[in-house]
């Protein structure tokens, strides 16, 4: 008897089960606390780009980082730097926002959270979707979500633009409570760019011998235990940028006013 490995088309269809889910724990908890929170972030970041206290010497606020129109005060200016003309006269977060916003909407994390969250695709394990087709991420325009890995290079240099950040207000102001959270902050934004999936092939993926690239199998050693902690960082990370780009912008509105502030 000749046997074959493809499966019949009756095989492939799915199991004909009429509930939605035969879960009865409370699945429903996870997508929608994700949707709350996520959907906060994306309040708050939307109204960034309208809110112009972004800078509160020697602070700048995360989400207008770097700063680079001309615009921008002098301190707050990257490098002192200005490289856009005075025709640009949009807010200066627009410029820049793209890039840690599209690192995190592509990063493999976020879209299991809003896959489940927004789109109930599905919206837990086990529970049926609402939707009749799937496609999957191989096929316009969810494929764009390969680009993460070039995200993952902006990334890299807004962490590090926020640690400089970070710096400048550790040298001009040690003791204030704005520097204390950004350092914090760039902390943890840079461990989670760091612990990207991206970030891991890029230290050894292909590799054949790691006995031959010692530096490298270490580099991927560091990247892989940060990258066990991926989820934790990726939601970490959202709650300290946020919070350090609220604390900025109510301490130059003068809401937070304290010596240490
Ligand atoms: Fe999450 Fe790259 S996979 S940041």
């Amino acid at each position: 008897m000749t046997q074959t490995t493809a499966e019949s088309p009756a095989r492939r269809q799915r199991a004909q089960i009429k509930e939605r889910t035969l879960r009865t724990d409370q699945w429903w908890r996870y997508p929608l606390v994700t949707f709350l929170i996520f959907t906060a972030f994306l309040v708050y970041a939307t109204w960034t780009l309208f809110d112009s206290s972004y800078f509160a010497a020697p602070y700048i606020a995360p989400f207008s980082s770097p700063c680079l129109a001309t615009s921008c005060p002098e301190g707050a200016r990257l490098f002192g730097l200005a490289p856009f003309g005075d025709w640009y006269t949009l807010s200066p977060s627009l410029l820049i926002l793209v890039l840690p916003a599209g690192f995190r909407f592509t990063c493999y994390y976020y879209r299991k959270a809003y896959y489940r969250g927004f789109w109930l695709s599905p919206p837990a394990c086990a529970v049926n979707e609402p939707h009749s087709k799937y496609s999957g991420e191989s096929r316009f325009p969810l494929i764009l979500q390969n680009i993460h890995r070039y995200f993952f290079y902006a990334a890299i240099l807004i962490g590090l633009v926020l640690a400089w950040d970070a710096v400048l207000a550790l040298v001009e102001k040690p003791l204030g409570l704005g520097t204390l959270i950004l350092v914090i902050n760039a902390v943890f934004i840079n461990l989670y760019t760091l612990s990207c999936h991206s970030c891991r092939h890029i230290t050894a993926g292909r590799l054949n011998h790691f006995s031959k690239h010692p530096v490298r199998y270490r580099a991927w050693g560091f990247v892989s235990k940060l990258n066990a902690k991926h989820q934790q960082l990726a939601l970490i990370s959202m709650f300290t940028v946020m919070g350090a780009d609220l604390y900025v912008r109510l301490v130059a509105k003068g809401i937070v006013n304290f010596p240490f502030a």
